[in-house]
């Protein structure tokens, strides 16, 4: 299958790339680069050295004996991105190309106005795309579980049948998001089930958990993901684990009784590539809701404490106060039935990556400890922020300064909220 990756250069469409390739897949991809420039931005860098782009697509050619056609493009530049969907003739898109940060959302306007425009903006040009050059290819949509919220009702995976006032129908299952982020994934799931509807389109909109994991193949560390750490971009458990290795105590937010959906990122690439190869039909919009296992934020600092110690580092955990608007005790039971019906085999238990995540960090313990006052969270949802990270606006910070090594931008700098 020929398979297009929009954001291929990120956390999640490195390691795909890799391991579509390994399946026999063949691979093309998109990146604007954005992502080294956001984690720039905030004055951090990736826990994990990552290579420039151009020197990770080498040693893909060198270690998997092709080449991985890639434009160096926005999604927003629509002809830009038609010509490169035209020339591959996909099988299929996985669209990973958007801004996963819900902190970096609410920082101010600018943050806010910049994700919505990017995400949302960046989604109808693919699919107006797709619609041009590669009507018959499934779109794979990387949606989020927090488009649901925490309603006091399961989950079902996108759909539910509603019965009012004596009339039945199904209906998409009522998004609550909790930040201009989430409702940016919200945007993107009614504009892509609509093209559906009114062009065909086959889509599957994957509402995932989040997702924790290294990915560092022994062949060539040039093949490294990137693994934040930073309060905007670090998710819970990845922060967790760098809080870890650098001996500092692991902080889940407020009482740590919220629940969430996780998986790790090997059985994140197993799920997405199930879906690929189960493909949705022409003009079906469908839902799988993407996770592996319900744990709550201070059941997580448990268990990244007890896999520090299981490896010899004096973990503990001391909460702080909660800077995000969320309910702490709330229901949680999401369904998750479609991909398990696709095959989906969850691989190693939790405790297992977390040893194998702490033990891929220590070596670089240097580049976390160097960066530590990313750590904590300075952007709340209520209060006007009073962020002490660099002011974006100005050039040359120390930070940038610091983190030129990893960030290749092809040339062009930083890409920052307009
Ligand atoms: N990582 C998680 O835990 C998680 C959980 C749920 C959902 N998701 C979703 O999965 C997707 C991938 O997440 P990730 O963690 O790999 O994020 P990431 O930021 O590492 O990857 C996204 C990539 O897309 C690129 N990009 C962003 N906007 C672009 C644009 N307009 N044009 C071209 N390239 C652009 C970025 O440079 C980056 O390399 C996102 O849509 C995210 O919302 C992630």
């Amino acid at each position: 299958m020929r398979v297009f990756i929009a954001g291929i250069d990120g956390y999640l469409g490195w390691p795909l790339a890799q391991h579509l390739a390994a399946r026999g897949h063949t691979v093309a991809g998109a990146d604007a680069l954005l992502r080294r420039a956001w984690v720039g931005e905030r004055g951090s860098v990736s826990a994990v050295p990552i290579a420039p782009v151009y020197e990770r697509l080498a040693a893909f050619r060198e270690l998997s004996g092709g080449p991985l056609p890639f434009s160096p493009l926005d999604l927003r530049d629509h002809p830009a991105l038609g010509r490169a969907l035209a020339a591959f003739a996909p099988d299929a898109v996985v669209h990973l190309a958007e801004c996963p940060s819900a902190p970096y959302s609410m920082i101010d306007f600018r943050h806010a106005d910049f994700v919505q425009s990017n995400n949302v903006s960046g989604t109808l040009s693919l699919l107006f795309a797709m619609r041009e050059h590669c009507p018959g290819a499934h779109l794979v949509k990387l949606g989020t579980m927090g488009e649901y919220g925490t309603p006091d009702l399961d989950i079902p995976e996108g759909f539910f049948d509603v019965e009012f006032r004596g009339r039945r129908d199904r209906l998409p299952f009522p998004r609550q998001a909790g930040s201009w982020y989430h409702w940016s994934k919200v945007f993107d799931s009614q504009n892509v089930g609509f093209a559906c509807r009114l062009w065909g389109l086959a889509a599957t909109d994957v509402m995932q958990g989040v997702v924790y994991g290294s990915w560092c193949p022994p062949a060539d560390p040039r093949l490294n993901s990137r693994l934040d750490f930073d309060e905007a971009f670090g998710t819970a458990v990845n922060r967790f684990c760098c809080q870890t290795v650098i001996g500092r105590p692991i902080t889940p937010y407020g009482g740590g009784t919220q629940s969430r959906g996780l998986l790790s990122l090997a059985d994140c690439l197993q799920c997405l590539t199930l879906v690929l190869e189960h493909p949705a039909a022409p003009g079906e919009y469908r839902v799988v809701n993407q996770l592996r296992d319900v744990l709550s934020v201070g059941r997580l600092a448990e268990l990244v404490r007890d896999a520090a110690r299981a490896l010899g580092i004096d973990a503990r955990i001391a909460a702080v106060d909660n800077p995000r608007d969320e309910a702490e005790a709330h229901h949680y039971n999401p369904d998750s039935e479609k991909l398990r019906e696709l095959g989906f085999k969850p691989s190693a238990p939790i405790g297992a990556e977390l040893r194998q995540m702490i033990g891929d960090l220590l070596p670089h313990a240097d580049r976390v400890r160097a960066h530590a006052d990313r750590l904590p969270p300075t952007v709340h949802w209520r209060r006007p922020q009073i962020s002490s990270v660099p002011n974006p606006a100005e050039e040359g910070t120390r930070n940038e300064r610091e983190t030129a090594a990893d960030h290749d931008d092809g040339g062009r700098g930083p890409h920052r909220p307009a």
